[in-house]
């Protein structure tokens, strides 16, 4: 406390912060995170909805220092995650429910079981024209997009504006979201557990949608929505098939605006997809 008193000190933690991609205080009191998910477990003991056994150590404080990357002590287990897993099955069961994009933006709206939700400024649904034959999957918004509502509206935005003109289409030709439509704080990668809890309402989004192409920017899309493990620079500018509400959707992954920002050469390799992208679209 003393330390920090010390302008120069808390001027240097703040830098230090900043730095690590942290733009955003939730709070001044530090939560124990660990802590919670027990009480709650054992909340669902009492309920009868979870055995003892999963929950692992019966309200005892035994495990107080078990985190995620630490093993359980012995014949103790690591308090289930059963929260994530409630929230991506009424996650599921929500996106099911919406008869339409206004619906299912709706449904976003009132959906309290991403975390993210609390962080961000305002849900990022999606840009563009709905009814285009071709829509644009990203990974989440950033900043630029957190305050204004849309989707690749800053620096990579911009590049993908132009590269979508390359090929003599703007925003009324195609419909663009991406698979997490909440910022993540400091624009952090979103855990497995937030893609998961998202992903039922970007499949919903992409079959009320229904567009005859797709197009995935990025590793996290490509592989979010193909069930691909490779990386981007192998599985870019590959015809695959989207499966999603019963239709098959050809699918072409490509560079992330914000990658190709950071690497320009590969542009080449992003002009060779766009083509292909446009031969399908005027063969469709
Ligand atoms: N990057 C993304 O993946 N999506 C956006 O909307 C903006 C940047």
């Amino acid at each position: 406390m003393a330390l920090l008193a010390d302008p120069e000190v808390a001027a240097s933690l703040l830098r230090w912060h900043l730095d690590a991609g942290v733009d955003l205080a939730l709070d001044d009191e530090p939560h124990d995170r660990f802590a919670e998910s027990r009480e709650q477990s054992a909340r669902r003991v009492a309920l009868g909805r979870e055995s003892p056994q999963a929950q692992g150590v019966s309200g005892s404080s035994s495990n107080a220092g078990a985190g995620p990357n630490r093993p359980p002590a012995p014949g103790l287990q690591r308090a289930a995650p059963v929260a994530p897993l409630e929230a991506a099955e009424t996650a599921r069961a929500l996106a099911a429910s919406a008869r339409t994009l206004d619906e299912l933006r709706a449904v976003l709206e009132s959906f309290d079981g991403c975390s993210l939700k609390a962080t961000a400024t305002r849900l990022v649904f999606a840009d563009g024209n709905p009814e285009s034959p071709l829509m644009l999957v990203g990974e989440a918004p950033g900043g630029d997009e957190d305050r204004q509502g849309k989707p690749f509206v800053g620096r990579a935005g911009r590049l993908l504006d132009k590269m979508l003109l390359a090929i003599g289409l703007d925003r009324r030709h195609v419909y663009i979201a991406n698979i997490i439509p909440w910022r993540p704080p400091g624009n952090r990668t979103p855990t497995p557990q937030e893609t998961a809890i998202c992903l039922p309402f970007i499949q919903r989004q992409i079959e009320l949608a229904a567009p005859r192409l797709l197009v995935t920017l990025g590793a996290p899309s490509t592989q979010t929505l193909l069930g691909v493990k490779d990386g981007i620079m192998r599985s870019r500018g590959r015809w695959m098939n989207c499966s999603i509400g019963g239709r098959t959707i050809p699918t072409l992954p490509t560079l992330h605006p914000a990658y190709l920002l950071r690497q320009p050469a590969h542009k080449r390799l992003s002009w060779r997809d766009l083509l292909a992208v446009k031969k399908a679209l005027d063969a469709s």
